[in-house]
């Protein structure tokens, strides 16, 4: 480098020259979030590069990733100048090549910052994205115009609609990114932009460009089946149609749109339950005493001991996210039945375009089938999925602490057993712990970690470090009964039994939730996930449910006999209403003695949610759930919770704990149903009038 000197410096943007090249970058960790001081650093910047004796400008970041985005903290509050729409326009308006130098994630108003940009060079592992509608949100400084007239509106619908990124090399193959870079990346940008300054190479300011030609029925065609899978959320469908006018208006009247949309959407409530969801996920990687000083133990291989319905799917993540990973069943039977269906998965993912076949042979690699229990011996970590009986797993974590190497951590993934009990018969209860995995474990993002008495913080940290790899989002809850998620479905369940003797029927009850905007009703979800199931949980603990248990009895076993609470045709997982299963609820109803009644939809709906979020405040109570958050969290990645309602938790805040309470109070006295009263410390947040997220806060969670 012939030249270089700083210009500008301050903690958070400097610029330097090279040789005639401005090279601006910023450095405000953890993600050079766009905040205001950020965007003003640039707005300077892009004032200095107007200097003659700058030939051409890099923008690059320091530390980890490129600006991964607007700072989402700083929306709701009042906007404070330079914007970054006027950032953009300032470097798009230099009559010199200004090139953006990527490495990490370029996402929202960082890949916007790029588009600003006439050219994008990245380094091979950069990613780019518009995911703001996965913060209800669409990208409101330019993306939805500047990406369709650099890539085509077609191409640009599915990154903008979806959110999902995009890795570099198909960047490049779409035309998003210009050159990947080998090597040092801002040495690397600065040569590529000498060049164009060398080749008098054309600037492409994209605002002054029209998107390439489009097929119009094509793209309505794509948008369609885009939205398909936007489970009612409005910004999906916002975003489409921001696409849309980028083909059929001129530039500054689709930023004017663009900007409208993004007001709209800012504003309401679907996005701000999207943004708490975002800050509840990473609000839930932090746990009392899991410092960051605390080290995870390396996991290069892992065993899993039971390859059944959770063993198969827990299997699969690992394998996916490469680590090897031993399956052992001692029945060989199982053990071949469960890897057949493994690798069938596999390949209905890859049919379907989700993996492709080299990923798919990499992963049925990292799997190594075994019906020999030693084999556990150089595991880094055993998780335990075999049937759900206490004397089988307290036998097993007695041969695992014999057999494991000293250190291995060792986990169950029950889903109701108490994780101490079976810890104590180790003579290294600190390496033990529940790992939850949620069914088909290969999909489901949730994972309830179990934190026992005596589980070790390096422990801990290690199973969410593992699961984060394994794509999921881990949530530490603590020892009790069906942990945090299944604690509140037993709860709604009993109200689920009680409504349909008391007059709701099947229909009533699930539309109730799928209205609210749930993926499935309680009886749609008791019927996929097999009524056998809950029959034979229902012989060992002596729980009653008369209308489960008829219709067990009747050969109803849900969708696999094609009848359950409701019919269902063959090949299809469309319930269908049965007149025989609402005449035998009311049979049993009149054996009871239970006088039914209409009960009106608003009823149903808050004795089942209600009753969940009363539940939810003695998980708080006890401490069985670290914050509120955590249970949104919870209910958002393991049981379809809708998105747009940002987690019961959010939701029992936004009608406030003093309307649940009151309404509670009123369903207990109407029905007698004692299980329906507040809690205390429900009643002690209604009587104060204030919220969960405030008492949390406040750091007041005991009643
Ligand atoms: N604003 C404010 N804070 C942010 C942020 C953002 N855009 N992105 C990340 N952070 C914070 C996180 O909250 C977290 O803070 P914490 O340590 O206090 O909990 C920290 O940065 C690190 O984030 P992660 O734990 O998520 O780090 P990862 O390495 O796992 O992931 C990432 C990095 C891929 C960049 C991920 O953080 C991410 O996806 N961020 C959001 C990206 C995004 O949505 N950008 C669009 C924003 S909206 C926008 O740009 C509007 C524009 O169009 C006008
Ligand atoms: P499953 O019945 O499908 O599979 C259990 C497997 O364990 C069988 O293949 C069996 O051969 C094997 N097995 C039994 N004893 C063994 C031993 N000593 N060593 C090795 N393998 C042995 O059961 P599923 O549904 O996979 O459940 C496993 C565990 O996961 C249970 O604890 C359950 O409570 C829990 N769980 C289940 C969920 C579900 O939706 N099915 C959800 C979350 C947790």
């Amino acid at each position: 480098m012939s030249r270089e000197e700083k210009l500008v410096s301050d903690p958070i943007s400097s610029t330097r020259m090279v040789g005639r090249v401005l090279v601006v970058e910023s450095d405000n960790p953890p993600v050079n979030a766009l905040g205001h001081a950020v965007r003003k650093g640039l707005h300077d910047a892009a004032k200095a590069a107007e200097s003659p004796d700058v030939d051409a400008v890099v923008i690059a970041c320091k530390g980890r990733t490129f600006h991964a985005g607007a700072d989402i903290r700083e929306f709701g509050k009042p906007p404070q100048a330079p914007g970054l729409g006027e950032v953009i326009d300032a470097f798009e308006a230099l009559q010199k090549p200004v090139v953006a130098a990527i490495h990490g994630t370029a996402l929202g108003g960082g890949l916007e910052v790029a588009l600003g940009c006439d050219y994008r060079v990245a380094a091979p592992s950069a990613k780019i994205g518009l995911p703001e509608v996965k913060l209800g949100l669409l990208p409101g400084a330019g993306g939805t115009q500047r990406l369709p007239r650099l890539i085509g509106a077609v191409a640009a619908l599915g990154p903008i609609v979806t959110g999902e990124p995009i890795p570099a090399k198909k960047a490049k193959e779409m035309g998003a990114i210009d050159e990947i870079i080998e090597g040092d990346l801002v040495e690397g940008a600065v040569a590529f932009a000498r060049k164009l300054v060398a080749d008098k190479a054309p600037l492409r300011p994209l605002s002054k460009m029209d998107a390439p030609k489009t097929d119009m029925a094509a793209f309505d065609e794509a948008a369609a089946k885009l939205l398909r899978r936007s489970r009612g959320l409005k910004a999906p469908s916002v975003n489409a149609q921001a696409v849309k006018n980028a083909v059929t208006l001129p530039f500054a009247e689709g930023m004017k749109k663009e900007r409208e949309y993004f007001l709209d959407l800012v504003s309401g409530e679907e996005s701000k339950a999207q943004r708490h969801a975002f800050f509840a996920e990473r609000e839930a990687a932090k746990v009392p005493g899991v410092t960051k000083d605390v080290k995870a133990r390396p996991i290069n291989k892992m065993a899993v001991l039971g390859a059944g319905t959770m063993g198969g799917g827990i299997t699969m993540s690992f394998a996916s996210a490469g680590i090897p990973v031993t399956i052992i069943d001692l029945n060989p039977e199982a053990l071949d039945r469960g890897m057949k269906i493994i690798e069938k998965n596999y390949r209905a993912t890859q049919a379907r375009g989700g993996l492709t076949e080299a990923q798919v042979d990499k992963a049925l690699a990292n799997i190594t089938p075994s019906s020999n229990f030693d084999d556990v011996a150089d595991a880094d970590m055993v998780i335990e999925a075999v049937f759900e009986n206490m004397d089988l797993k307290k036998k097993i974590f007695k041969d695992l602490d014999a057999k494991c190497k000293p250190g291995c951590v060792l986990a169950s993934n029950t889903s109701t057993l108490d994780v101490d009990e079976i810890a104590a018969v180790t003579s290294r209860p600190q390496d033990v712990l529940g790992m939850h995995f949620f069914s088909p474990a290969n999909v489901m993002r949730l994972l309830e970690i179990v934190r026992g008495d005596k589980t070790a913080p390096d422990v801990l940290k290690t199973a969410m470090e593992v699961g984060k790899k394994g794509g999921k989002v881990p949530v530490v809850v603590g020892v009790c009964y069906g942990f945090v998620g299944n604690r509140m479905l037993h709860a709604r369940g009993a109200q689920v039994r009680k409504l349909l003797l008391e007059g709701a029927s099947p229909v009533e009850v699930d539309g109730a939730l799928t209205k609210f905007g749930m993926a499935m009703g309680p009886l749609q979800m008791s019927d996929m996930a097999g009524l056998d199931v809950g029959w034979r949980i229902r012989q060992e603990t002596g729980a009653k449910d008369p209308v489960g248990d008829a219709l067990h009895e009747m050969g109803r076993h849900g969708q696999k006999t094609k009848a359950g609470y409701y019919l269902y045709e063959e090949g299809s997982r469309t319930p269908i209403p049965d007149p025989e299963v609402d005449a035998l609820i009311a049979k049993v109803a009149k054996e009871q003695g239970i006088k039914r009644r209409e009960i009106d939809e608003k009823e149903v709906f808050e004795r089942l949610m209600f009753s969940m979020i009363n539940e939810a405040a003695k998980i708080l109570d006890e401490g069985i759930a670290l914050r509120p958050s955590d249970i949104d969290v919870i209910y958002l990645y393991g049981y379809g919770f809708p998105m747009g309602k940002g987690g019961p938790m959010f939701y029992a805040d936004s009608v406030t704990p003093a309307y649940i309470a009151d309404r509670l109070n009123i369903y207990a006295d109407n029905t007698g149903d004692e299980e329906l009263r507040p809690c205390p410390y429900l009643a002690r947040l209604a009587e104060q009038g204030t919220t969960f997220a405030a008492d949390a806060a406040a750091g007041s969670k005991a009643a």
